[in-house]
Formats: C-alpha cells, sequence, structure tokens
C-alpha cells in the first residue's frame, strides 16, 4: 500500500515588545514572530482517528478518537493538537483523520508561546489535509478557543495571532478591541541592535489560578468603571474613580501597557527611524526606556513578575541593555532584552554571574530575531 503523502507544517513562538495582560482587555500588543517554532509533520489516515507524537515526549504515541473529543477528554500536551481537532469540527469544518509527529525548538513553559506554536501548526496541517480552507484571523480565533475551552487556560488572543500574522522584519500591533492589524517594520540587526530572550528557566503554568485571577480583577475593575473593557481606557486619572487600590493598580498597568505598546510603534513607524546610527541608537533608547517601565509595571501593578526576572532585568540594563522585560504571562518564563550588539558578551556573562551568584539554574540565551509566520515546509 502506498504510504499517505506527508506534509510538514510550522508556526513560530513568539515574543511581545510590550502590552502584557491587555489582550484580553481588548488593548494594544506588540508582539514578533521568533525563528524557533513548532513543527507538525501529518498525513491523512482513511479512519477517524487522531494519532499524535512528540519528539520531546518520551512516550507511546496519543491515539484519540475525532468523534468522541469533548473538553477535558485529552489532559497533557495532547489536549492543544486535540483542542484545535474538535475547535475546527465545533467551527463547521470536517476534519479528517490524521497521524501528526511534533517537534519544536522553543522551550516549553518559557513564556515565548510554545502552545499556541503547537496548535497553529496542527491547525494548519488538519486544514490543508481535510481540504478545509480558513482565513488567519478566524483560524486564529479557533486555536484560540482549543486553549480556552478544551484545555481550560482562559488566555487571549496574541500568542495565536502572532504565530499566524506576523511577518518577516515586523512587529504586529494589534488592537485586541477591534482585531485591526498594523505591520510596523522592527529590524533590530539593523540598527545595531540583538534583541535577545533569555529564558530564566522558571516554568510558568497558565492553567494555574495567578493568571485567571489577574483576568477576574481586570474585569472587576472595568465593571465598577463602566466600560466594558479596560483597554478602550487611555486615561489613568478616570481610575481615581477605583476605591480598591488593588483593582486601581491592576487597571493602571492595562492602561499603560496599552499606551506604552502604541508608543513603541509609533517610534518604529517615525520618519527617520534606523536611517543613521545615530538616530537608531535614539529610537531605541526610547524603546528600551519603555521596557523598563513596562516590566515595572508588571512587577508592581500586576504583580505578575518573578525574582529571576528582577535580577535578570536589572542585570541586563546594569551591563548595557537599552532596556529589557519580562514576556508573557508572568510567574516563571523570559525576558526580552534590547541590547547593542557590542554589549552583547558582557550582558550574557554578567546575567550568567548573577544567577550563579544566587544558586540558580543558569539562564538560557535565544536570538529573537522578527520572523515570517506560520507556513508549510514541505
Ligand atoms: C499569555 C497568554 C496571552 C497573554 C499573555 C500576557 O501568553 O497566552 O493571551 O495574555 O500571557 O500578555
Amino acid at each position: 500500500m502506498k504510504a499517505a503523502a506527508e506534509e510538514v507544517w510550522f508556526a513560530p513562538g513568539r515574543a511581545n515588545l510590550m502590552g502584557e495582560h491587555t489582550d484580553y482587555n481588548e488593548g494594544f500588543v506588540l508582539p514578533f514572530a521568533l525563528a524557533q517554532g513548532v513543527s507538525a509533520t501529518a498525513s491523512g489516515r482513511a479512519d477517524e482517528l487522531l494519532v499524535l507524537r512528540s519528539k520531546q515526549v518520551q512516550d507511546d504515541p496519543v491515539t484519540i478518537r475525532l468523534d468522541s473529543l469533548t473538553p477535558g477528554s485529552v489532559t497533557g500536551w495532547a489536549a492543544y493538537p486535540a483542542g484545535v481537532a474538535w475547535a475546527l469540527r465545533a467551527a463547521g469544518h470536517v476534519v479528517r483523520g490524521a497521524s501528526i509527529d511534533i517537534d519544536s525548538d522553543l522551550p516549553v513553559g518559557a513564556g515565548v508561546s510554545s502552545s499556541a506554536a503547537l496548535e497553529c501548526s496542527v491547525a494548519l496541517a488538519l486544514c490543508s489535509l481535510s481540504g478545509v480552507s480558513v482565513p488567519r484571523r478566524a483560524l486564529a480565533a479557533i486555536a484560540k478557543r482549543a486553549e480556552n475551552e478544551f484545555v481550560g487556560a482562559p488566555t487571549g488572543i496574541i500568542d495565536q495571532s502572532a504565530a499566524l500574522l506576523c511577518t518577516e522584519d515586523h512587529a504586529l500591533l494589534l488592537d485586541c478591541g477591534t482585531l485591526a492589524a498594523t505591520q510596523v517594520p522592527f529590524r533590530p540587526a539593523a540598527a545595531g541592535v540583538a534583541a535577545l530572550v533569555i529564558d530564566t528557566r522558571v516554568p510558568h503554568a497558565l492553567v494555574s489560578g495567578e493568571y485567571a485571577a489577574r483576568r477576574a480583577e481586570c474585569e472587576a475593575a472595568a465593571r465598577l468603571l463602566g466600560v466594558p473593557a479596560l483597554g478602550g481606557l487611555t486615561d489613568v486619572r478616570v481610575l481615581r474613580r477605583l476605591g480598591d487600590p488593588l483593582l486601581r493598580r491592576r487597571a493602571r498597568h492595562v492602561i499603560t501597557d496599552s499606551a506604552r505598546a502604541r508608543a513603541i510603534a509609533a517610534a518604529l513607524q517615525g520618519p527617520g527611524a534606523a536611517d543613521t546610527a545615530v538616530e537608531a541608537a535614539k529610537i531605541y533608547r526610547f524603546i528600551g526606556k519603555l521596557l523598563v517601565e513596562g516590566h515595572a509595571s508588571l512587577r508592581d501593578d500586576f504583580e505578575v513578575s518573578w525574582p529571576e526576572a528582577d535580577v535578570t532585568v536589572e542585570t541586563a540594563i546594569t551591563a548595557g541593555a537599552y532596556g529589557a522585560k519580562m514576556i508573557g504571562g508572568g510567574f516563571g518564563g523570559s525576558v526580552l532584552a534590547l541590547v547593542p550588539t557590542g554589549s552583547v558578551g558582557t550582558m550574557r556573562t554578567a546575567v550568567t554571574a548573577a544567577f550563579t551568584a544566587r544558586g540558580w539554574t543558569l539562564p538560557q540565551f535565544l536570538d529573537a530575531v522578527p520572523s515570517p509566520p506560520a507556513r508549510r515546509l514541505a
């Protein structure tokens, strides 16, 4: 019998320049796709089964009947691909059986969106093998639904949008209220700047209660302020109307981070951006300052930072970075740093030394190069 034809689909991880916890508040985010990501090598099957394997998990393949998929019925890593099949079917698409082998060069739990990369690579593979055509924005919503309802993580739309919609040499300014998307030129290397993701090696878990608690606090603040979502607010003076200081801090983070995302996008789009080395340095110094403000806001107002991230940010700046901030949901994961190319070595040595001095697991450094979106590789 002839072997079924294989297709290889890839979806990238992401780093977010600004706008954390703003997506589910309908504010702005500014992610870019990484070169690293997840690949799904898939072939169609004549039966109604999904047979899932991961190179990163030493275990038997997970076999799932497509017609028995219900939220909660699959746990562990396979819940993400299974959830995508479920969400595609729930959206009315006919999904064929498939064997899918997953491989990844993204660290898991590092805040670089390995789950969305897994969802989106599988979503594209299943659509292609099933002859189903879904526009990318709709596919992002389907993958998000898989994560929210099938896996049970109450996340927003940034990660799936980044994996599917970001483009090479750009960051994506996404208004999560209207879903209006703007491609913003972002070529740090051309300006003599290295973007680095520093994995602090403290894994985060989004299903854990803190993420959901922050989301609930934001919703409570929006209710008290009489707005549908905090992302629509631009003036922090409105927060005087919130009696509870904790809710005031949470809301202040959302309003200011969303404003910072727009300010960075404007700086990158501005006249003269990266025209000369002097101009570029000025722009990246400004962006770096906003990164540091964003980190402080996540640490003090939103309270989702963790000690390893705070030390990484402080050390990176002392060692010459223009700026650095935690990325992702928090309580573990990675820091994004923008560093003049000439200071990268000093910065890496300093951060590693700071971890060694505290007896922490050593961090890992990934080049964060603004890369193309999810695509077929073969
Ligand atoms: C996680 C979630 C996203 C977003 C970020 C914080 O990555 O998946 O939806 O809320 O945290 O910006």
